[in-house]
């Protein structure tokens, strides 16, 4: 077993709890917790540990709780989301899942009692949850088109699923990567467009050509944080797009597991090791542990296109098929949607759906000839394929539906302003709007052009639900990460403001 080999100076109150006994223990637990019920279990257990398989308590829905999986790359079986779908439904009006930014899913209302049978069906489909919460590498994320996108240089797929095998033992929980400093995000760029936003990743690995050859260039350190966000920077890196992707993300984790700090959580993140030791010591520490030379980076990278959202009809790679992008309002999905599109992926598709970092579905390999068919199914009405213009670019974090932290309600509340925007407006270029519930930023307002952050604002001698207001952020090529541009909006004041944005910022007219 490797662990942490420096211990902190004066550990925070999580090192103690992770010292004490490491998270992933709880899953040969698990069976034992669903006998005696949730009540009965260890508080650090219950609130803490158990996020290491994904099973998230929360505060706001006691006994109900979130269960987050892994779906490298965004890739779901039919059999899977099938699956998903009835573990959703049993639980009534309490069952739900929501796409996440990171191309994953996280179902609602779920049982503690019904964890050990719900995890022998995962296992029977190829899904796994190991290691997705709390000091862990979250989803590792990739082109949703991967392996479809005629324009792609390198398919992510089997790299993705080998990075994840690494760090959880192929799903059966991988001790050596279960107490890191804190969470770590891992993407991997196979096309033109960083469909991932490889600049909020703590490695990214990006197309480019070196001495003619295909490989990544390497990004280090980009997070978001409630005190800081940094964009990732270029390590000097270039390797070859085979199992060295595999040695590195784990080279690089190892450095961080053993040297990054844990005695403040704010500054626990790899950059700020980057800042500490400077890129070249850190550089020259992870060629170490690499365990070869590492090549410098190649002069330059090859995203050069605007994001794309994926959402429509598009022709494939492969000859006489197309994939589909379909959306789903804030990435709310219910049982009977997750079923129907597993449906549809099977009957028209090859029976796989992607899941993209819009919160979107994407279904792949549906032949030309079948598209009108397909595009007549009645889930279509629900999850449309060309919503209108601010619906279909918009993203939300939980809020306080389901969230502890949250500061204000954001999905439903997002979904009604952009409707009714849409209704009253006319938009020319896209407007992508980002709702996050609190300053910690799960909903990524800094990449959006209007991101908004809940908080509390004095209205009349009241305290009510408010915003404030992120702008300038950019994806794709350029990507750049936004600012809070105006400060304390009160959300029923927030149609009137966007409205009038969209008119001056974003050349929207008013419909006759
Ligand atoms: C201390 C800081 C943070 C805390 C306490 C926090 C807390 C949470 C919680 C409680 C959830 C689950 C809420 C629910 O759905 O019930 C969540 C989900 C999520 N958070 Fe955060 N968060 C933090 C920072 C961030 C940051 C900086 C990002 C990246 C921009 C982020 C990205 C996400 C994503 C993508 C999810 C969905 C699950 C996934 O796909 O992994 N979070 N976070
Ligand atoms: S941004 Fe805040 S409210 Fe939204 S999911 Fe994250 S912690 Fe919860």
């Amino acid at each position: 077993m490797v662990t942490a080999s420096k211990p902190p100076a004066k550990p925070n109150k999580f090192e103690k709890y992770k010292a004490e006994k490491d998270g992933l223990s709880v899953k040969d637990e698990i069976e034992h917790f669903a006998r005696i019920g949730w009540e009965a279990v260890d508080k650090t257990d219950l609130e803490q540990r158990l996020k290491w398989l994904g099973i998230f308590y929360r505060p706001v829905t006691p006994g109900k709780f979130m269960f987050r999986l892994r779906t490298p790359n965004g890739i779901v079986s039919s059999q899977g989301m099938r699956m998903l779908a009835e573990i959703v439904q049993r639980y009534g009006d309490d069952g739900s899942a929501d796409i996440t930014t990171r191309q994953n899913l996280q179902l609602r209302g779920v049982r503690l009692e019904d964890m050990p049978e719900i995890f022998r069906k995962l296992e029977a489909v190829g899904i796994t949850s190991m290691q997705s919460g709390m000091d862990n590498v979250r989803n590792i994320t990739g082109s949703p088109i991967a392996g479809i996108d005629g324009d792609e240089l390198i398919d992510t797929r089997e790299l993705v699923q080998k990075v994840q095998d690494a760090i959880t033992n192929k799903g059966q929980g991988n001790y050596a990567f279960t107490n890191l400093p804190r969470k770590f995000n891992i993407a991997l760029e196979g096309g033109r467009d960083n469909s991932v936003h490889a600049e909020i990743n703590d490695i990214a690995f990006v197309p480019a050509y070196r001495e003619g050859k295909l490989g990544f260039n390497v990004l280090v350190g980009g997070f978001f944080s409630a005190k800081r966000c940094a964009s990732a920077i270029p390590l000097n890196a270039w390797i070859p797009p085979n199992e060295d992707v595999v040695t590195l993300s784990c080279a690089i984790l190892s450095v961080f597991r053993d040297n990054g700090s844990r005695a403040n959580r704010q500054k626990s993140r790899l950059m700020w090791l980057i800042d500490e030791w400077g890129i070249d010591k850190f550089r020259a520490e992870v060629e170490t542990v690499f365990g070869k030379e590492l090549l410098s980076a190649a002069p330059k990278d090859e995203i050069d296109w605007d994001k794309r959202d994926c959402l429509g009809v598009h022709s494939q790679k492969q000859t006489g098929y197309s994939y589909v992008g379909i959306h789903v309002p804030v990435g709310r999905f219910d049982a009977e949607g997750m079923f129907e599109l597993a449906r549809l992926a099977e009957v028209y598709g090859q029976g796989e759906l992607r899941l993209t970092v819009e919160q979107n579905v994407v279904i792949p390999y549906v032949a030309n000839e079948n598209v009108e068919t397909f595009l007549a199914e009645p889930i279509l009405q629900k999850y449309s394929i060309s919503p209108t213009p601010l619906v279909r670019s918009l993203v939300s974090c939980t809020g306080s539906q389901f969230c502890k932290f949250a500061l204000v309600e954001t999905k439903q509340r997002a979904l009604e302003i952009a409707r009714n925007l849409d209704e009253k407006l006319e938009f020319g270029d896209r407007v992508r709007i980002h709702w996050t519930g609190c300053p910690n930023s799960c909903g990524q307002p800094q990449v959006a052009d209007i991101g908004l952050m809940g908080t509390k604002v004095r209205k009349e001698g009241k305290t009510v639900e408010g915003v404030d207001l992120y702008m300038g952020g950019t994806v794709g090529k350029d990507a750049k990460l936004g600012t809070c541009v105006r400060k304390g909006i009160p959300c029923d004041e927030l149609p009137q403001v966007l409205e009038e944005l969209a008119i001056e910022k974003f050349g929207a007219t008013p419909k006759s």
